[in-house]
């Protein structure tokens, strides 16, 4: 009896000091819905349509307001004033990365992508500084994308124009152009090394954007009893690590110093140049990490982008028309299409940009956190509170795009027919936080669409009007649904 009473004593004193602990957080932190202890306003957000809740909310409380996940609060920027204000003019103060237990866990504050302070910066730098340089290379990296697509156009050629779920296919040409960046060459489609990579980092994503795994890391308490899916994670890191072990051991024995080949070689040089009895942020564990977040960063969000592009093109035939004849008039048929073509293509350029902002594919970016106390406008917001960016808020802006809910071209496009650029395309963010990977991006949805729709018809099996383009909403990226097509050789 005395031992429940005690039990109850002392729930009810912890309530208590959270309420309190919330209460005085609040006073100083952007307005916002009231929270429940322990649960926040989990039961007020809509998990199946984020992007809306928040834009509910901002009505409510305006462009900056703070909800509560669980127990922590996060800062939301919703319209574009509020993001470019905090990314950009802040940009220092806005530049760390949000710390989700489950990704901790995993990364270990290694990499990029999880990284802070000085080891987030010395990392960026040289992934920048490395993909800037392999692109200028004897290889450039766009050679290696052009080889990409003629590959990935010889696989769609073996469906023999009969119906097929493009999913597989179009996650293989994405991770290719990493390993071919990171280990030097391609592997074949059937590669068995290629397909247990793809397996390992499929898995990953899946895990890591399961609804489970959100609810773990806004109440970290139950991550020790998510059935093993964080150690099936770090089993997956551990996997590539080994392999990556290898190659680098390889790349050992042919480094040629004059002449680097691929992401490895340059880490390798780095190495040789840092002093060893220094410390330093080029360890092999970041190393390792650094290569697994170019994998997960740049692998499903390509791929999904070019999927939901291919199903944006059968719903509007007569856009696809366009972009063919685009095609067809500028590159022809006798060579590849190549970057400079693009300047030349404002149509197909302005269609690719519209599919990005279309598909709002990371609607919310990855969390950022503030680096130190920071004053913004009249509000305080204490060193390492979580912030949400909205960037579905400003890719739906609607005095910049009308209609933003309607898929349409000339929303980057101007009379003349013209490309048309807008401060607010950030499908890759903005700021010193930006996507690393955007230019190598940018570049894979340019050179695959093209070769894509220079060599094929796309046939739909159900009638345009009835292609559902509603996002599948799944953790932090918006996914199409599910369908077929028919690649019918031109
Ligand atoms: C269509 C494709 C892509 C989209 C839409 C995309 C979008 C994004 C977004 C929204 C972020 C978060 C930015 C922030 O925190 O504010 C990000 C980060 C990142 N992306 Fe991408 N990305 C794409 C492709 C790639 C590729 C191909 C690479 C590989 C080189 C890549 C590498 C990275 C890295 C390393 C980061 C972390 C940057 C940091 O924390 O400093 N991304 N990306
Ligand atoms: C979210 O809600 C809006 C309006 O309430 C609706 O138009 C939109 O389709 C919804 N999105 C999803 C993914 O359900
Ligand atoms: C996008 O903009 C439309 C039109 O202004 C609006 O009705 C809709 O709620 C917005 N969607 C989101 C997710 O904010
Ligand atoms: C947002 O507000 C509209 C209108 O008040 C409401 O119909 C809709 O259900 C709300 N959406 C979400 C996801 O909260
Ligand atoms: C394209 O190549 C074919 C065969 O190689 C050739 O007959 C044709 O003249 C070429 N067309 C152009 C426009 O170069």
């Amino acid at each position: 009896m005395d031992a429940a009473v005690a039990l109850v004593f002392s729930l009810c004193c912890l309530l208590l000091l959270s309420l309190w602990r919330q209460s005085s957080e609040r006073a100083k932190l952007p307005p916002g819905p009231t929270p429940l202890p322990v649960f926040g306003n989990f039961f007020q957000i809509d998990v199946k349509n984020v992007s809306q809740c928040l834009t509910n909310f901002s009505k409510v409380y305006g462009p900056v307001f703070t909800l509560y996940l669980g127990m922590k609060p996060t800062v939301v920027l919703h319209g574009y004033e509020a993001v470019k204000e905090a990314l950009i003019d802040h940009g220092e103060e806005f530049a760390g990365r949000g710390r989700t237990p489950m990704i901790e866990r995993l990364s270990k504050g290694r990499g990029i992508i999880s990284s802070n302070g000085e080891r987030w910066k010395e990392t960026r730098r040289f992934s920048l500084m490395t993909l800037r340089n392999l692109g200028m290379g004897k290889r450039s990296i766009e050679d290696r994308v052009q080889e990409e697509a003629q590959c990935l156009v010889e696989e769609l050629r073996k469906t023999n124009g009969s119906p097929c779920d493009p999913t597989f296919i179009l996650s293989c040409a994405p991770c290719n152009v990493i390993c071919s960046t990171v280990f030097q060459d391609r592997f074949d489609y059937k590669d068995q090394d290629f397909l247990t990579l793809m397996r390992k980092l499929n898995e990953n994503a899946r895990i890591l954007s399961s609804p489970w795994m959100q609810i773990c890391n806004n109440f970290p308490l139950l991550i020790d009893y998510c059935p093993g899916s964080h150690r099936t994670l770090s089993k997956n890191v551990d996997y590539i690590r080994s392999y990556l072990l290898e190659k680098i051991k390889e790349h050992q024995e042919s480094l040629n110093v004059a002449n680097p080949r691929d992401f490895i070689d340059y880490y390798l040089i780095k190495l040789k140049q840092t002093n060893p009895n220094q410390q330093s942020e080029f360890t092999l564990e970041n190393f390792v990490m650094t290569v697994f977040d170019l994998f997960a960063a740049g692998t499903e969000t390509t791929s999904t982008t070019l999927r939901y592009a291919l199903l944006l093109l059968l719903k509007h035939p007569d856009v696809t028309a366009k972009v063919q004849e685009e095609i067809h008039r500028v590159v022809g048929r006798n060579r590849s299409s190549c970057m400079q073509d693009r300047s030349h293509m404002p149509y197909t350029d302005a269609v690719i940009h519209e599919v990005q902002r279309f598909i709002n594919l990371v609607p919310n970016s990855l969390p950022h956190a503030v680096t130190c106390d920071t004053k913004f406008r009249n509000y305080f917001i204490p060193k390492g509170t979580m912030v949400t960016v909205s960037l579905s808020s400003v890719l739906n802006d609607s005095k910049e795009f009308p209609n933003p809910e309607i898929f349409d071209p000339g929303h980057f496009l101007d009379k003349n027919g013209n490309f048309k650029k807008s401060d607010y395309f950030v499908p890759f963010s903005t700021g010193k936080r930006s996507c690393a990977g955007e230019g190598l991006a940018r570049m894979e949805l340019f050179l695959f669409l093209t070769t894509i729709l220079q060599n094929f018809k796309l046939k739909s099996l159900v009638s345009a009007k009835d292609i559902d383009t509603t996002p599948v909403v799944n953790g932090f990226a918006s996914l199409p649904p599910r369908y077929q097509l028919c690649f019918v050789p031109i």
